[in-house]
């Protein structure tokens, strides 16, 4: 057993050094929409579209940083940083200060002038995906077209080639749902034609009644029998593949278990990652709105990372009494697979817990031997 005295607490949760990692949203804008999109819920909702965070300000924010210990920035959020007008200076930024860039992007703006800009600095790219075929592809991420966002991997890829450039290392990453997992297969086929290194799978994380039924959750057993394919054909063809892991028959629709383990016990955020929002820093995807001033342009990002707020949540969790909204942390990594509260929001779980219940007493499903 490890014993803490008090200048270990005190190191531990108010002089913590900065993070290695951040994540950080350049804009609240998106060109496309996406039938799934968690972010448009949050943005377009509140009306909070067109945001965007200057260079001036990227530099501002870097500068409040720990610049000895930041290592990564990883440029994702809720909408699409390639919209961000400031992008090129943002990436020339990264690219002098020597900070590593992982980027996540619909792949619609990848145009050959980006495409050079993250030759050899940004690690890997990630192009969020819909299936492998035109008409699939263009009904999961609705205004993209298919054909321009391969011929982008593909410049990207060429110039990796040209230039002799192993990075970045470039990711297909398709939402898994009804309407595409047929097409996984294709989809490590085509990630290998287009020249990537890998295909990051994730499930669907319903938050509109219209998809309930898209969700895997229901469909187990063709979820399977694709994922495994998938590994089969990646294997041949060396490619990386992350997928989420198998349905067993164990499943659960206890809505009280909510799908969540005890996240909190292995905290990835409160000690070495921060989310810095345009809006200001979010802690976790839990932690929207905090009671401090946490706007990263009018603050130092090192004086919100140790303030009383941080510091007593850090010894909430340290001590095991952790506050009741890290109890059913929605940190998606760990998630239990089996549990129908890992595939719907709150808003959204009772109703899929009703159809679930319905597919199970009029034995619809075919997936019964798997199902709740
Ligand atoms: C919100 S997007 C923002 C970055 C960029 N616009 C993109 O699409 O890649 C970040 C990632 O979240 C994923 N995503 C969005 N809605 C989701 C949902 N309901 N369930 C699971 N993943 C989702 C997207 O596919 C994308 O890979
Ligand atoms: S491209 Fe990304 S941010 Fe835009 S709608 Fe799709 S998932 Fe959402």
């Amino acid at each position: 057993m490890i014993y803490f005295n008090n200048n270990h607490i005190n190191i531990l949760t108010k002089h913590v050094p900065g993070p290695e990692r951040l994540n950080i949203e350049l804009t609240t804008s998106c060109n496309i929409k996406c039938i799934m999109c968690r972010g448009k819920n949050s943005y377009v909702k509140d009306n909070n579209a067109g945001k965007f965070l200057r260079v001036e300000d990227f530099v501002t924010v870097l500068n409040g940083t720990d610049l000895n210990r930041l290592k990564l920035v990883n440029l994702a959020g809720n909408a699409e940083s390639l919209l961000n007008p400031d992008i090129v200076p943002i990436l020339n930024v990264c690219r002098e200060n020597n900070i590593i860039v992982e980027l996540i992007t619909n792949g619609t703006l990848l145009t050959p002038q980006i495409s050079k800009l993250l030759l050899g600095f940004c690690s890997e790219i990630h192009i969020s995906f819909g299936g492998s075929t035109k008409q699939t592809f263009e009904s999961i991420r609705q205004g993209a077209e298919f054909e321009l966002v391969c011929e982008n991997i593909r410049t990207l890829s060429d110039l990796k080639k040209s230039t002799n450039n192993q990075y970045p290392h470039i990711w297909l990453n398709p939402i898994l749902m009804k309407r595409s997992i047929q097409e996984l297969p294709d989809i490590i086929k085509l990630a290998m034609d287009l020249g990537c290194q890998g295909v990051a799978c994730s499930h669907l994380i319903v938050s509109s009644p219209e998809l309930i039924e898209e969700s895997l959750y229901f469909h187990k057993t063709e979820c399977n029998t694709f994922l495994q394919k998938a590994e089969v054909l990646a294997k041949e063809y060396d490619i990386k593949l992350i997928i989420p892991r198998y349905f067993t028959a164990e499943s659960s629709c206890d809505e009280g278990n909510n799908g969540h383990k005890e996240a909190w016990k292995n905290c990835r955020f409160l000690w070495n990652h921060a989310i810095l929002g345009v809006e200001g820093i979010e802690p976790c995807g839990s932690y929207k709105n905090m009671d401090f001033d946490g706007n990263i342009v009018r603050n130092r990002f090192m004086d919100i990372w140790n303030n009383d707020w941080y510091a007593n949540m850090r010894y909430m969790l340290l001590t095991g009494n952790p506050p009741d909204i890290c109890k059913v942390c929605k940190d998606p990594s760990v998630k239990d697979v089996n549990n129908i509260g890992s595939y719907f929001t709150d808003e959204f779980l009772p109703e899929a817990i009703a159809y679930a219940q319905t597919l199970e007493t009029t034995h619809l499903s075919k997936d019964l031997e798997l199902s709740c």
